[in-house]
């Protein structure tokens, strides 16, 4: 049909082909071998019914159509072609069906489904459940039994605590900084009762963070090993956190939720940030448990958002510098300020690779800033204040920057079609009065400090970046 040659192609469906190049890169060709656009993806898929999916390099899908053009704009973690107008699209909470223009047809989700048809569609849930349902996502037909009761899994709910509590207090007694080790050994190594290392070892396996070999000795699992105090991404300073200031705060959450107020502040009488000033060793654990997610959440940061457009950044609320390590990393040519409280940056260091390209101020976010800059990012820091404190923020960014500046806040945004991020809303409250917002809410608290949002930009992480100009 045409002269050019191609590592593979597929078939010709709708007058497109899907053509993968020599080294990698796929895209579509019309009958003529030319190519239908000059996009090119990680993979695409063949055409049916207008509409392909197509694969870009983070991963996340989307329709085209056969110019090239995004149907909908949406991108998702794994997509189907479209069927009668319906197509099977996963995100971060499962699979479910979306509409032409890449919309929910409902909120539920599920560990998998089948494509709608005649208006009705197979679907798996994660109980285990097989069953069928309708368009507007309601089951018609029960195939299969949860395998999972619904009673036990709100049972499973309710407690927990159970697994936080066991969690926490492996890391305190320092259990697994005693692997490989016999129930004995640990006994005796954390200052046990007799017998009880047994107990705690049995409920430690079926949390999976440990498990026993032929000769009883416990190794840690590769989940569990993240709990030991030498992983670099070590989780056992959140243990600690989650399961005495977070886990204390959270028996108050209906008065939390009748009153706005936090229930951290009720029972110690201050802000968290206030509260464990004055605490070194909170205030370490605290800062390492963050500079963790950090490390983990960030780490592929550039790779969504360009900030090789900037010279330098300034990273408000900082902490101890993971996300400008991260981003220093990844753009040679940068320079980074990060900015915090001051017992925060006194404790802070960049590492000596680094020592040329950051520097540390201390600044408050509700006074006037000590730095000026371009290129503001505040990370997870908008989400730890009530509205009128987020706008105080947003306007002290404003006045450290110029016209045309951009901020970055990055976050978690709700997405009111799914419960997504409703508990970490209800940490935020619980913790400081602080809320997770949808990217409506982000725009009007941005307008009014005077932002103008520009995108959202979805990451590997739970957070995604919301791009604004000031105006
Ligand atoms: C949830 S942490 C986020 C840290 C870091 N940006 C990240 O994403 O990992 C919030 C940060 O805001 C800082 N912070 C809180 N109140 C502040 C204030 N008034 N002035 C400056 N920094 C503050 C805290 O010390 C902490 O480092």
């Amino acid at each position: 049909m045409y002269r050019e040659r191609y590592a593979w192609c597929g078939n010709f469906q709708d007058g497109r082909c899907a053509i993968r190049l020599p080294g990698s890169g796929y895209f579509h060709v019309g009958s003529d071998g030319a190519p239908a656009y000059e996009e090119r993806y990680r993979y695409a898929g063949d055409f049916k019914d207008g509409h392909a999916v197509v694969q870009r390099e983070d991963g996340k899908h989307t329709h085209i159509d056969a110019s090239g053009a995004q149907a909908h704009g949406r991108w998702f973690y794994d997509l189907g072609v479209f069927h009668k107008g319906h197509a099977r699209a996963c995100d971060s909470d499962g699979w479910h069906h979306v509409d032409m223009v890449g919309e929910p047809l409902y909120g539920e989700r599920f560990e998998n489904v089948e494509p709608f048809y005649n208006g009705q569609a197979r679907v798996e849930g994660f109980d285990g459940s097989l069953s069928v349902i309708d368009e507007m996502g309601q089951t018609i037909l029960e195939l299969r039994r949860p395998s999972q009761s619904r009673l036990d899994r709100l049972s499973g709910d309710m407690v927990g605590h159970w697994r936080t509590q066991t969690t926490h207090a492996a890391v305190e007694l320092g259990v697994f900084e005693a692997l490989p080790a016999s129930a004995k050994e640990i006994e005796r190594h954390t200052q046990l009762r007799r017998s009880f290392g047994n107990r705690l070892m049995r409920a430690l396996t079926e949390l999976g963070l440990v498990w026993k070999d032929a000769e009883d000795v416990y190794h840690p699992s590769d989940r569990g090993s993240l709990l030991m105090r030498n992983h670099p991404l070590s989780l056992a300073d959140a243990a600690r956190h989650w399961g005495k200031e977070s886990y204390e705060a959270w028996s108050g959450i209906a008065r939390s939720l009748r009153t706005g107020d936090s229930g951290f502040e009720r029972l110690h009488g201050k802000n968290f940030f206030d509260w464990i000033q004055d605490r070194p060793a909170d205030l370490q654990a605290y800062h390492s448990a963050m500079s963790t997610y950090a490390r983990h959440d960030y780490r592929d940061l550039a790779d969504s958002v360009d900030f090789t457009a900037h010279d330098g950044i300034l990273d408000a609320g900082g902490g101890a510098g993971e996300l400008a390590f991260a981003l220093l990393r990844s753009c040679p040519g940068l320079k980074a300020t990060v900015m915090d409280r001051p017992e925060v940056i006194e404790a802070a260091r960049p590492p000596t690779d680094l020592e040329r390209r950051c520097r540390f101020v201390a600044g408050d976010l509700f006074q006037e800033w000590p730095v000026t800059s371009d290129a503001v990012i505040l990370a997870r820091v908008i989400h730890d204040w009530p509205d009128h404190d987020a706008l105080r923020i947003l306007r002290r960014a404003r006045q450290a920057m110029s016209k045309d500046a951009t901020i970055y806040v990055i976050d978690m945004v709700l997405d009111d079609t799914t419960g997504r991020g409703g508990l970490l809303d209800l940490n935020m409250l619980v913790m400081t009065q602080g809320a997770e917002r949808t990217a409506n809410q982000f725009r009007d608290i941005l307008a009014q400090a005077g932002f103008d949002l520009l995108d959202v930009i979805e990451t590997a992480s739970v957070s995604s970046v919301i791009r604004a100009k000031a105006l």
